[in-house]
Protein backbone atom coordinates (compact mmCIF):
# COMPACT_ATOMS: atom_id res chain seq x y z
CA UNK A 1 0.00 0.00 0.00
CA UNK A 2 0.85 3.65 -0.39
CA UNK A 3 2.14 6.24 1.94
CA UNK A 4 0.75 9.11 2.83
CA UNK A 5 3.83 11.60 3.08
CA UNK A 6 7.45 11.30 2.32
CA UNK A 7 10.67 13.19 3.58
CA UNK A 8 13.89 14.39 1.95
CA UNK A 9 16.92 14.14 4.26
CA UNK A 10 16.38 12.28 7.11
CA UNK A 11 19.00 14.45 9.28
CA UNK A 12 17.78 14.79 12.99
CA UNK A 13 14.73 17.23 11.98
CA UNK A 14 13.17 15.09 9.34
CA UNK A 15 13.52 12.00 10.90
CA UNK A 16 11.53 13.56 13.82
CA UNK A 17 9.20 15.02 11.96
CA UNK A 18 8.28 11.77 9.97
CA UNK A 19 8.26 10.04 13.09
CA UNK A 20 5.88 12.43 15.01
CA UNK A 21 3.54 11.83 11.86
CA UNK A 22 3.80 8.43 12.19
CA UNK A 23 2.39 8.93 16.21
CA UNK A 24 -0.84 10.38 14.44
CA UNK A 25 -1.62 7.77 12.60
CA UNK A 26 0.20 8.46 8.93
CA UNK A 27 1.89 6.08 7.17
CA UNK A 28 5.11 7.84 6.13
CA UNK A 29 8.20 6.84 4.05
CA UNK A 30 11.66 9.00 4.10
CA UNK A 31 14.69 9.22 1.41
CA UNK A 32 18.38 9.07 2.63
CA UNK A 33 21.24 8.65 0.21
CA UNK A 34 23.05 7.83 4.03
CA UNK A 35 21.77 3.96 4.79
CA UNK A 36 22.58 4.66 8.37
CA UNK A 37 20.17 7.62 8.28
CA UNK A 38 17.16 5.23 6.63
CA UNK A 39 18.34 2.62 9.80
CA UNK A 40 18.27 5.07 12.06
CA UNK A 41 14.63 6.25 11.09
CA UNK A 42 13.11 2.55 11.32
CA UNK A 43 14.59 1.57 14.31
CA UNK A 44 13.48 4.87 15.87
CA UNK A 45 9.79 4.63 15.05
CA UNK A 46 7.05 3.63 17.71
CA UNK A 47 6.44 0.24 17.48
CA UNK A 48 3.04 -0.17 15.55
CA UNK A 49 3.42 2.77 13.33
CA UNK A 50 4.11 2.62 9.57
CA UNK A 51 7.54 3.93 8.64
CA UNK A 52 9.36 3.22 6.14
CA UNK A 53 13.66 4.24 4.91
CA UNK A 54 14.56 3.90 1.35
CA UNK A 55 17.62 5.38 0.05
CA UNK A 56 16.40 5.27 -3.35
CA UNK A 57 14.71 8.60 -4.24
CA UNK A 58 12.68 7.34 -7.37
CA UNK A 59 11.80 4.47 -4.74
CA UNK A 60 10.28 6.49 -1.82
CA UNK A 61 8.59 8.39 -4.67
CA UNK A 62 6.80 5.62 -6.51
CA UNK A 63 5.65 4.83 -2.81
CA UNK A 64 3.24 8.00 -2.45
CA UNK A 65 -0.35 7.98 -2.27
CA UNK A 66 -0.96 10.96 -5.34
CA UNK A 67 -1.37 13.57 -5.42
CA UNK A 68 1.83 12.96 -3.49
CA UNK A 69 2.89 15.11 -0.67
CA UNK A 70 6.64 15.31 0.15
CA UNK A 71 9.05 17.61 2.20
CA UNK A 72 12.60 18.52 2.23
CA UNK A 73 14.21 19.06 4.95
CA UNK A 74 18.28 19.64 3.77
CA UNK A 75 20.08 22.52 4.05
CA UNK A 76 19.44 25.98 2.39
CA UNK A 77 20.60 26.85 -0.69
CA UNK A 78 21.77 25.02 -3.63
CA UNK A 79 20.80 21.76 -2.05
CA UNK A 80 17.13 22.62 -2.17
CA UNK A 81 17.16 23.27 -5.80
CA UNK A 82 19.54 20.12 -6.36
CA UNK A 83 16.77 17.53 -5.06
CA UNK A 84 13.99 19.94 -6.58
CA UNK A 85 15.68 18.94 -9.58
CA UNK A 86 16.27 15.59 -8.94
CA UNK A 87 12.69 15.44 -8.07
CA UNK A 88 10.86 17.10 -10.82
CA UNK A 89 10.99 13.79 -13.99
CA UNK A 90 9.73 11.77 -10.72
CA UNK A 91 6.38 14.34 -10.45
CA UNK A 92 2.96 14.53 -11.73
CA UNK A 93 0.58 17.70 -11.77
CA UNK A 94 -1.23 18.28 -8.59
CA UNK A 95 1.80 16.95 -6.17
CA UNK A 96 2.89 18.99 -2.90
CA UNK A 97 6.27 19.51 -2.39
CA UNK A 98 7.46 21.30 0.96
CA UNK A 99 10.72 23.05 2.37
CA UNK A 100 10.48 23.01 5.45
CA UNK A 101 14.35 24.21 5.90
CA UNK A 102 15.57 27.51 6.88
CA UNK A 103 15.08 29.02 2.77
CA UNK A 104 15.52 32.47 2.28
CA UNK A 105 12.11 33.76 1.48
CA UNK A 106 13.72 35.24 -2.25
CA UNK A 107 14.55 31.39 -2.96
CA UNK A 108 10.97 30.43 -1.94
CA UNK A 109 9.23 33.05 -4.02
CA UNK A 110 11.66 32.00 -7.56
CA UNK A 111 10.95 27.88 -6.82
CA UNK A 112 7.04 28.56 -6.30
CA UNK A 113 6.93 30.35 -9.49
CA UNK A 114 9.28 28.17 -11.03
CA UNK A 115 7.24 25.05 -10.27
CA UNK A 116 3.93 26.55 -10.76
CA UNK A 117 4.89 26.73 -14.46
CA UNK A 118 4.96 22.81 -13.87
CA UNK A 119 2.05 22.33 -12.07
CA UNK A 120 3.30 21.51 -9.02
CA UNK A 121 2.37 23.21 -5.72
CA UNK A 122 5.26 24.12 -4.00
CA UNK A 123 5.37 25.18 -0.57
CA UNK A 124 7.97 27.19 1.88
CA UNK A 125 6.89 26.00 5.47
CA UNK A 126 8.97 27.34 8.50
CA UNK A 127 9.19 25.05 10.94
CA UNK A 128 10.07 26.05 14.22
CA UNK A 129 10.95 24.14 18.05
CA UNK A 130 14.66 22.69 17.13
CA UNK A 131 15.12 18.59 17.34
CA UNK A 132 12.54 18.46 20.20
CA UNK A 133 10.20 20.09 19.41
CA UNK A 134 9.93 18.55 15.50
CA UNK A 135 9.44 14.59 17.41
CA UNK A 136 6.66 16.07 19.83
CA UNK A 137 5.62 19.33 18.61
CA UNK A 138 6.78 22.45 16.53
CA UNK A 139 5.44 25.48 15.54
CA UNK A 140 4.53 25.50 11.74
CA UNK A 141 4.36 28.13 9.44
CA UNK A 142 2.92 27.68 5.99
CA UNK A 143 3.00 29.63 3.25
CA UNK A 144 1.81 28.91 -0.67
CA UNK A 145 -1.16 28.66 -2.19
CA UNK A 146 -4.47 27.39 -0.53
CA UNK A 147 -5.08 24.72 -2.37
CA UNK A 148 -2.07 22.89 -1.49
CA UNK A 149 -2.38 23.50 2.26
CA UNK A 150 -5.75 22.33 2.12
CA UNK A 151 -4.05 19.00 0.98
CA UNK A 152 -1.38 19.02 3.82
CA UNK A 153 -3.20 20.76 6.51
CA UNK A 154 -4.40 17.31 8.56
CA UNK A 155 -0.73 16.60 8.31
CA UNK A 156 0.53 19.64 9.83
CA UNK A 157 -2.33 20.54 11.94
CA UNK A 158 -2.08 16.49 13.94
CA UNK A 159 1.98 17.20 14.10
CA UNK A 160 2.24 20.89 15.31
CA UNK A 161 2.06 21.81 19.13
CA UNK A 162 -1.22 22.32 20.36
CA UNK A 163 -1.99 25.64 23.19
CA UNK A 164 -5.44 24.85 24.74
CA UNK A 165 -6.45 22.32 22.23
CA UNK A 166 -5.57 24.98 18.99
CA UNK A 167 -3.04 23.64 16.47
CA UNK A 168 -0.05 25.98 16.42
CA UNK A 169 0.15 25.90 12.40
CA UNK A 170 -2.15 28.19 10.44
CA UNK A 171 -2.05 29.43 6.65
CA UNK A 172 0.14 32.41 6.76
CA UNK A 173 0.06 34.12 3.06
CA UNK A 174 0.84 33.59 -0.09
CA UNK A 175 4.27 32.61 -2.28
CA UNK A 176 7.10 32.61 -0.09
CA UNK A 177 5.20 34.21 3.22
CA UNK A 178 5.67 31.36 5.03
CA UNK A 179 9.42 31.64 4.94
CA UNK A 180 9.16 35.21 4.83
CA UNK A 181 8.06 34.76 8.89
CA UNK A 182 10.17 32.38 10.01
CA UNK A 183 12.84 34.88 8.77
CA UNK A 184 10.85 37.03 10.78
CA UNK A 185 10.90 34.75 13.68
CA UNK A 186 14.88 33.93 13.73
CA UNK A 187 15.20 37.76 14.36
CA UNK A 188 13.11 38.39 17.07
CA UNK A 189 14.74 34.98 18.30
CA UNK A 190 18.11 36.49 17.95
CA UNK A 191 17.19 39.78 19.66
CA UNK A 192 15.69 38.05 22.53
CA UNK A 193 18.60 35.95 23.34
CA UNK A 194 20.77 39.41 22.83
CA UNK A 195 18.46 40.37 25.85
CA UNK A 196 18.47 37.60 27.85
CA UNK A 197 22.27 37.54 27.82
CA UNK A 198 22.27 41.37 28.46
CA UNK A 199 20.02 40.32 31.95
CA UNK A 200 22.79 37.99 32.63
CA UNK A 201 25.72 40.17 32.41
CA UNK A 202 24.59 42.79 34.10
CA UNK A 203 22.81 40.41 37.36
CA UNK A 204 26.57 38.46 36.96
CA UNK A 205 28.45 41.88 37.25
CA UNK A 206 26.33 44.48 38.18
CA UNK A 207 25.55 42.55 41.93
CA UNK A 208 27.82 39.78 41.51
CA UNK A 209 24.68 36.79 41.18
CA UNK A 210 26.79 33.39 40.95
CA UNK A 211 25.11 30.70 38.40
CA UNK A 212 23.23 29.05 41.64
CA UNK A 213 21.34 32.66 42.08
CA UNK A 214 21.12 32.95 38.38
CA UNK A 215 19.36 29.87 37.93
CA UNK A 216 16.46 30.71 41.07
CA UNK A 217 16.20 34.26 39.04
CA UNK A 218 15.34 33.37 35.92
CA UNK A 219 13.49 30.21 37.07
CA UNK A 220 11.33 32.78 38.85
CA UNK A 221 10.96 34.83 36.13
CA UNK A 222 9.90 32.20 34.50
CA UNK A 223 7.13 31.78 36.69
CA UNK A 224 6.00 34.62 36.05
CA UNK A 225 5.40 37.60 32.99
CA UNK A 226 9.12 36.76 31.50
CA UNK A 227 7.80 32.91 31.20
CA UNK A 228 9.05 31.82 27.81
CA UNK A 229 10.76 28.65 26.16
CA UNK A 230 14.09 30.50 26.08
CA UNK A 231 13.88 32.00 29.74
CA UNK A 232 13.32 28.63 30.49
CA UNK A 233 16.24 26.90 28.71
CA UNK A 234 18.61 29.62 30.50
CA UNK A 235 17.51 28.77 34.34
CA UNK A 236 18.44 25.38 32.90
CA UNK A 237 21.91 26.29 31.54
CA UNK A 238 23.17 28.03 34.58
CA UNK A 239 23.02 24.62 36.47
CA UNK A 240 24.35 22.21 34.19
CA UNK A 241 27.95 20.72 35.17
CA UNK A 242 30.76 20.54 32.92
CA UNK A 243 31.88 16.86 32.49
CA UNK A 244 35.35 17.63 31.92
CA UNK A 245 36.07 19.72 34.86
CA UNK A 246 34.37 20.97 38.06
CA UNK A 247 33.27 24.15 36.36
CA UNK A 248 29.77 24.59 35.06
CA UNK A 249 29.20 24.57 31.51
CA UNK A 250 28.32 27.83 30.79
CA UNK A 251 31.57 29.32 32.09
CA UNK A 252 33.81 27.19 30.65
CA UNK A 253 32.17 28.09 26.99
CA UNK A 254 33.95 30.21 24.49
CA UNK A 255 32.05 33.97 24.07
CA UNK A 256 32.04 33.92 20.08
CA UNK A 257 28.76 32.95 18.78
CA UNK A 258 27.77 31.53 15.98
CA UNK A 259 24.96 32.48 13.07
CA UNK A 260 23.62 30.42 10.46
CA UNK A 261 22.63 33.88 9.10
CA UNK A 262 18.75 33.89 9.27
CA UNK A 263 18.99 36.95 11.89
CA UNK A 264 21.23 38.52 9.38
CA UNK A 265 18.60 38.18 6.56
CA UNK A 266 15.60 39.72 8.85
CA UNK A 267 17.80 42.96 9.49
CA UNK A 268 19.04 43.07 5.84
CA UNK A 269 15.31 43.03 4.01
CA UNK A 270 14.14 45.17 6.72
CA UNK A 271 16.82 47.74 5.86
CA UNK A 272 15.38 46.97 2.04
CA UNK A 273 11.81 48.08 2.69
CA UNK A 274 12.65 49.69 5.16
CA UNK A 275 10.87 49.41 8.44
CA UNK A 276 13.40 49.56 11.85
CA UNK A 277 14.39 46.93 13.79
CA UNK A 278 17.29 48.08 15.67
CA UNK A 279 17.14 45.44 18.42
CA UNK A 280 17.72 42.69 15.65
CA UNK A 281 20.29 44.92 13.80
CA UNK A 282 21.76 44.96 17.35
CA UNK A 283 21.54 41.44 18.01
CA UNK A 284 23.27 40.63 14.66
CA UNK A 285 26.23 43.04 15.56
CA UNK A 286 26.84 41.67 19.00
CA UNK A 287 27.39 38.36 17.29
CA UNK A 288 29.97 39.92 14.97
CA UNK A 289 31.48 41.46 17.85
CA UNK A 290 31.73 38.56 19.56
CA UNK A 291 33.82 37.24 17.00
CA UNK A 292 36.49 40.38 17.99
CA UNK A 293 38.37 38.00 20.38
CA UNK A 294 41.97 39.44 19.94
CA UNK A 295 40.98 43.21 19.68
CA UNK A 296 38.62 42.86 22.44
CA UNK A 297 41.19 41.33 25.04
CA UNK A 298 43.63 44.19 23.56
CA UNK A 299 41.15 46.30 23.75
CA UNK A 300 40.18 45.44 27.45
CA UNK A 301 43.89 46.41 28.21
CA UNK A 302 43.84 50.31 26.59
CA UNK A 303 40.24 50.82 28.18
CA UNK A 304 40.05 50.00 31.84
CA UNK A 305 36.23 49.52 33.07
CA UNK A 306 34.45 51.97 35.20
CA UNK A 307 33.66 50.22 38.43
CA UNK A 308 30.32 47.51 37.64
CA UNK A 309 29.13 47.50 40.72
CA UNK A 310 25.49 48.46 40.94
CA UNK A 311 24.68 50.68 44.65
CA UNK A 312 21.45 48.85 44.86
CA UNK A 313 19.89 46.23 46.80
CA UNK A 314 20.61 42.98 45.04
CA UNK A 315 16.51 42.81 45.05
CA UNK A 316 15.67 46.05 43.60
CA UNK A 317 18.15 45.46 41.04
CA UNK A 318 16.84 42.18 39.85
CA UNK A 319 13.59 43.90 39.81
CA UNK A 320 14.98 46.70 37.50
CA UNK A 321 16.33 44.14 35.18
CA UNK A 322 13.44 41.46 35.13
CA UNK A 323 11.45 44.96 33.73
CA UNK A 324 14.10 46.36 31.98
CA UNK A 325 13.95 42.21 30.00
CA UNK A 326 10.56 42.59 29.62
CA UNK A 327 10.01 46.15 27.93
CA UNK A 328 12.92 44.68 25.65
CA UNK A 329 11.47 41.73 24.82
CA UNK A 330 7.87 43.92 23.76
CA UNK A 331 10.05 45.90 21.63
CA UNK A 332 11.44 43.04 19.94
CA UNK A 333 7.87 41.29 19.51
CA UNK A 334 6.75 44.98 18.42
CA UNK A 335 9.93 45.36 15.69
CA UNK A 336 9.27 42.24 14.24
CA UNK A 337 5.65 42.28 13.95
CA UNK A 338 5.96 45.64 12.06
CA UNK A 339 8.52 44.52 9.68
CA UNK A 340 5.97 42.05 8.53
CA UNK A 341 3.36 44.03 8.36
CA UNK A 342 5.28 46.23 6.08
CA UNK A 343 6.92 42.94 4.45
CA UNK A 344 3.42 41.79 3.61
CA UNK A 345 1.75 44.78 2.31
CA UNK A 346 5.06 45.39 0.47
CA UNK A 347 5.24 42.04 -1.09
CA UNK A 348 1.42 41.34 -0.98
CA UNK A 349 1.83 38.15 1.21
CA UNK A 350 -1.77 38.46 3.05
CA UNK A 351 0.66 37.60 6.18
CA UNK A 352 -2.41 37.37 8.32
CA UNK A 353 -0.89 38.79 11.80
CA UNK A 354 -3.20 37.71 14.34
CA UNK A 355 -2.58 33.87 12.75
CA UNK A 356 0.91 34.08 13.48
CA UNK A 357 1.04 35.68 17.42
CA UNK A 358 -1.56 32.27 17.71
CA UNK A 359 0.71 30.06 15.91
CA UNK A 360 3.86 31.14 17.96
CA UNK A 361 2.33 31.06 20.75
CA UNK A 362 3.71 27.13 21.36
CA UNK A 363 6.32 24.67 19.78
CA UNK A 364 8.96 27.37 18.62
CA UNK A 365 11.68 29.33 20.26
CA UNK A 366 10.17 32.74 20.79
CA UNK A 367 7.44 30.96 22.46
CA UNK A 368 6.43 33.23 25.81
CA UNK A 369 3.19 34.34 27.54
CA UNK A 370 3.76 37.44 25.69
CA UNK A 371 2.44 35.87 22.90
CA UNK A 372 -1.10 36.07 24.38
CA UNK A 373 -0.92 39.51 25.46
CA UNK A 374 -0.20 39.74 21.66
CA UNK A 375 -3.37 37.74 20.40
CA UNK A 376 -5.77 39.69 22.52
CA UNK A 377 -4.03 43.07 20.81
CA UNK A 378 -5.06 41.97 17.08
CA UNK A 379 -8.63 40.54 18.48
CA UNK A 380 -8.77 44.15 19.25
CA UNK A 381 -7.75 45.53 16.00
CA UNK A 382 -6.16 42.94 13.15
CA UNK A 383 -5.07 45.81 11.63
CA UNK A 384 -2.79 47.23 13.92
CA UNK A 385 0.62 48.55 12.54
CA UNK A 386 2.48 47.97 15.50
CA UNK A 387 1.64 46.34 18.83
CA UNK A 388 2.81 49.65 20.83
CA UNK A 389 -0.65 51.09 19.95
CA UNK A 390 -2.54 48.56 21.94
CA UNK A 391 -3.76 50.03 24.74
CA UNK A 392 -3.05 46.85 26.75
CA UNK A 393 0.46 46.46 25.69
CA UNK A 394 0.75 50.15 26.31
CA UNK A 395 -0.03 49.44 30.03
CA UNK A 396 2.51 47.07 30.31
CA UNK A 397 5.33 48.63 29.10
CA UNK A 398 4.41 52.19 31.01
CA UNK A 399 4.32 49.82 34.24
CA UNK A 400 7.65 48.87 33.42
CA UNK A 401 9.74 51.90 31.64
CA UNK A 402 10.71 53.82 34.76
CA UNK A 403 13.02 50.24 36.10
CA UNK A 404 14.20 50.10 32.16
CA UNK A 405 15.56 53.80 32.41
CA UNK A 406 17.42 52.98 35.24
CA UNK A 407 18.80 50.14 34.47
CA UNK A 408 20.20 51.27 30.98
CA UNK A 409 21.44 54.25 33.22
CA UNK A 410 23.31 52.48 34.97
CA UNK A 411 24.66 50.06 32.50
CA UNK A 412 25.84 53.13 30.92
CA UNK A 413 27.66 54.11 34.19
CA UNK A 414 28.80 51.12 35.05
CA UNK A 415 30.21 50.31 31.32
CA UNK A 416 28.34 46.85 30.74
CA UNK A 417 27.26 46.41 27.39
CA UNK A 418 23.63 46.58 26.86
CA UNK A 419 23.31 47.62 23.69
CA UNK A 420 20.09 45.67 23.55
CA UNK A 421 18.14 47.21 26.18
CA UNK A 422 19.34 50.60 25.25
CA UNK A 423 18.32 49.84 21.13
CA UNK A 424 14.73 49.40 22.49
CA UNK A 425 14.36 52.05 24.66
CA UNK A 426 15.92 54.82 21.59
CA UNK A 427 13.75 52.96 19.29
CA UNK A 428 10.31 53.46 22.52
CA UNK A 429 11.37 56.88 22.71
CA UNK A 430 11.51 58.06 19.01
CA UNK A 431 8.58 56.19 18.57
CA UNK A 432 6.81 58.16 21.10
CA UNK A 433 7.99 61.43 20.15
CA UNK A 434 5.33 63.18 18.34
CA UNK A 435 7.96 65.97 16.59
CA UNK A 436 11.44 64.45 16.24
CA UNK A 437 14.34 66.27 15.68
CA UNK A 438 13.88 65.10 11.96
CA UNK A 439 13.02 69.22 10.95
CA UNK A 440 16.97 69.42 11.55
CA UNK A 441 17.65 66.85 8.63
CA UNK A 442 15.50 68.07 6.21
CA UNK A 443 16.99 71.50 7.05
CA UNK A 444 20.36 70.22 6.09
CA UNK A 445 19.29 67.93 3.24
CA UNK A 446 17.92 71.32 1.86
CA UNK A 447 20.69 73.35 2.92
CA UNK A 448 23.21 71.37 0.97
CA UNK A 449 21.33 69.43 -1.58
CA UNK A 450 18.30 71.65 -2.79
CA UNK A 451 16.47 68.28 -1.56
CA UNK A 452 13.16 70.07 -0.70
CA UNK A 453 10.97 70.39 2.59
CA UNK A 454 7.83 69.67 3.51
CA UNK A 455 6.58 72.42 6.29
CA UNK A 456 3.37 71.96 9.82
CA UNK A 457 1.73 74.97 8.55
CA UNK A 458 1.12 74.37 4.88
CA UNK A 459 0.56 71.81 2.41
CA UNK A 460 3.52 71.89 -0.83
CA UNK A 461 6.92 70.96 -1.22
CA UNK A 462 9.63 73.96 -0.52
CA UNK A 463 13.22 74.87 -1.32
CA UNK A 464 15.06 77.71 0.60
CA UNK A 465 18.42 79.75 -0.57
CA UNK A 466 20.04 79.18 2.81
CA UNK A 467 22.12 82.73 4.06
CA UNK A 468 25.73 81.58 4.64
CA UNK A 469 26.80 83.28 7.93
CA UNK A 470 30.53 82.62 7.80
C1 LIG B 1 14.08 27.40 15.30
C2 LIG B 1 15.45 28.01 15.11
C3 LIG B 1 16.24 27.24 14.11
C4 LIG B 1 17.53 27.88 13.68
C5 LIG B 1 18.59 28.08 14.66
C6 LIG B 1 19.77 28.69 13.94
O1 LIG B 1 13.14 28.16 15.15
O2 LIG B 1 13.97 26.21 15.63
O3 LIG B 1 15.29 29.31 14.64
O4 LIG B 1 15.46 27.10 12.96
O5 LIG B 1 18.11 27.04 12.76
O6 LIG B 1 18.19 28.71 15.80
O7 LIG B 1 20.11 29.94 14.35
P1 LIG B 1 21.60 30.48 14.27
O8 LIG B 1 21.63 31.48 13.18
O9 LIG B 1 21.79 31.06 15.64
O10 LIG B 1 22.54 29.35 14.00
Amino acid sequence: SLYDFGMIGLGVMGRNLLLNMADHGFSVIGFDKDATKTGALESAATPGTTVKGVADLAAMVQQLERPRKLMMLVPAGQPVDDVIASLLPLLEPGDVVIDGGNSHYTDTLRRVKYLREKNIHFMGIGVSGGEKGARTGPSIMPGGDLEAYAKVKPMLEAIAAKVNGTPCVAYLGKEGAGHYVKMVHNGIEYAIMQLISEAYTLLKKGAGLDNDQLHKVFDSWNKGSLQSFLVEITADIFLQKDDKTNARLVDVISDKAGSKGTGKWTSQDAMELPVAVPVIDTAVAMRTISGYKDQRLAAEQLYPAPDATIHLNTEQWIQQVHDALYFATILSYAQGLAMLNEGSRELQMEIPLPEVVKVWRGGCIIRSTLLEVFTQAYQQNTELANILLDKGVASLVTSVIANTRSVVAHAANAGIPAAGFMSALSYFDAFRTGRMATNLIQAQRDYFGAHTYQRTDMAGTFHTEWEHHN
